[in-house]
């Protein structure tokens, strides 16, 4: 089976779809009984102010996280012999695990996907800036729109818990593989994590919101305007965050979809229960408010609890008690 076509939804072609980051009140309404939909709409919404939302950036910070999530992950014997020659990515967003994996020594060529089109048009505007070589590509994760045994490396960062049928799409990234190529997820939400990251978040936009009221505080609140955009936006992350995992879960899934020498590592315990509320606290308060001395503290209380969940945690609690689940495996040569 192949499923390259001649769809024209790639970015450097004269067809690409538009981005649309305004939704209307009636498109978020049609949007709650569509998940598909309700990606596009959200993630374009998200796309052009992403990589500031997440504190995204291309820079040894991330280079190095990015490498690190994937050396935590796949064996020492296949990290020895870097770069793979061609990598996909499913669900790009703005770029942020690729091209960064690629600057790490990852992969020498790659091709961004996502399915909605601001991303990919962010994305393979990040990877030129930065001089990669990159291709970008509308696609859905279900239905890879490449032929089979295309590419040696297959990732994905926080996309498979959007994916309605998660099986399925690994079984199209088996059939988009050569023979011996890997796949490797990261970032995605585990059960346990899901229960209390989010109630954490929820907890910090509302009191965020609430406090920016009082007189002498209104300097650190959004426009209104800008808040009920927020909470529309908002109101499709229900419906677009569809899966939480155990570790066994995505192990059981990935064996299915036919790949072997799969295994799962989990990371950020502590560091998940600060990270969560900084975040939402960032989104919540006018851009560039914060400024330099606020990002140093956070990113640093975020490594110092890093090093204490890999170093206490990790002997004490429970794998699957991390927030972060990631996957790997290899289709058989
Ligand atoms: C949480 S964002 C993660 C973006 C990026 N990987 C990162 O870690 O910064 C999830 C991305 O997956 C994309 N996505 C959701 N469902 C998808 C699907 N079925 N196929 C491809 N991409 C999808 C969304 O549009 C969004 O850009």
């Amino acid at each position: 089976m192949t499923r390259s076509d001649s769809r024209a939804d790639r970015t450097d072609g004269p067809d690409v779809p538009e981005p649309n980051p305004h939704a209307t009140a009636e498109q978020v309404e049609a949007a709650r009984h569509d998940t598909k939909l309700a990606q596009v709409l959200y993630h374009d919404w998200e796309a052009e102010n992403y990589d500031e939302k997440w504190s995204i950036s291309y820079d040894k910070r991330c280079v190095d996280y990015a490498r690190d999530l994937f050396d935590a992950t796949v064996p020492f014997s296949v990290q020895r012999q870097l770069p793979y020659e061609h990598a996909l990515e499913l669900g790009c967003g703005s770029g942020f695990f690729l091209l960064n994996l690629m600057q790490a020594g990852v992969a020498r060529r790659g091709s961004v996907t996502d399915l909605s089109p601001g991303m990919v048009r962010v994305a393979t505007r990040n990877g030129r800036n930065l001089g990669l070589d990159i291709d970008g590509r509308v696609a859905d994760a279900e239905r890879i729109p490449y032929d089979d045994n295309t590419f040696d490396l297959v990732v994905g960062h926080a996309v498979l818990h959007h994916i309605p049928d998660v099986e399925l799409s690994l079984r199209e990234v088996v059939r988009v593989l050569k023979p011996g190529g890997r796949f490797l997820f990261a970032g995605e939400p585990t059960n346990a994590g899901e229960n209390y990251a989010r109630p954490l978040s929820t907890l910090t936009w509302r009191v965020v919101t609430n406090v920016t009221r009082l007189p002498g505080l209104t300097g650190w609140r959004r426009p209104q305007a800008e808040l009920d955009e927020s909470s529309r936006a908002a109101a499709l992350e229900a419906v677009v965050d569809l899966h939480t995992f155990s570790p066994g879960d995505l192990e059981r899934m990935a064996r299915n979809a036919g790949a072997v020498e799969v295994s799962t590592a989990t990371t950020e315990f502590t560091a998940a229960m600060l990270g969560w509320p900084l975040r939402t606290f960032e989104a919540a308060v006018p851009p560039g408010r914060l400024g330099w001395g606020y990002a140093k503290f956070a990113f640093h209380s975020w490594i110092a609890l890093s090093w204490v969940d890999n170093n206490l945690w990790r002997r004490v609690v429970p794998k699957s008690w991390f927030y972060n689940v990631m996957v790997t495996g290899v289709k058989p040569s």
